[in-house]
């Protein structure tokens, strides 16, 4: 892990400690999302309500509000149950572009107890912002979030 999600995971470690809360644990994890990683302009959640997602806590500007299953960056990762990283979301087919200061993606699907809860996904105005560290280091803030809620 880079220092930065170190100091990121550490920070949520102690934000998460005996709060389960779905919504509450969300909110601070965008915030300490946004305030951690360098050359982002949207991090935050979606949560899965029938087939769509719904947004949920965020830091960055306002953003589309529904995503049906499979579509977009984040219904595809919901979808797939898999991480997407993209490294240009203009060669993205079906990104659904929220705000136009994004280049690049990344999308982490929450996964509690085998059923998809919804995904974390983060922007970046920087073209392949997103690499193998971003990965790991977003997949643990994923799974961490997941354990909190008990
Ligand atoms: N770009 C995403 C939509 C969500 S925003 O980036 C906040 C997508 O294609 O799913």
């Amino acid at each position: 892990m880079t220092p930065v999600y170190d100091d990121l995971l550490s920070d949520l470690r102690g934000l998460f400690d005996g709060e389960t809360d779905l919504i509450a644990n969300a909110a601070n994890a965008a915030a300490a999302m946004w305030q951690y990683l360098p050359d982002i302009n949207w991090a935050g959640f979606y949560f899965l309500k029938g087939d769509i997602l719904v947004l949920g806590p965020f830091a960055g500007k306002p953003a589309c509000v529904r995503i049906p299953l499979g579509r977009g960056v984040c219904g595809t990762a919901a979808a797939n149950r898999a991480t997407i990283v993209v490294p240009d979301v203009h060669a993205f087919p079906g990104h659904i572009a929220c705000d136009s200061a994004s280049n690049s993606e990344i999308v982490v699907p929450l996964i509690r107890n085998g059923v998809v809860i919804g995904v974390l996904d983060i922007d970046s105005p920087r073209l392949d912002r997103f690499q193998h560290d971003d990965r790991i280091g977003c997949e643990a803030v994923a799974s961490l979030f997941i354990k909190a809620l008990g």
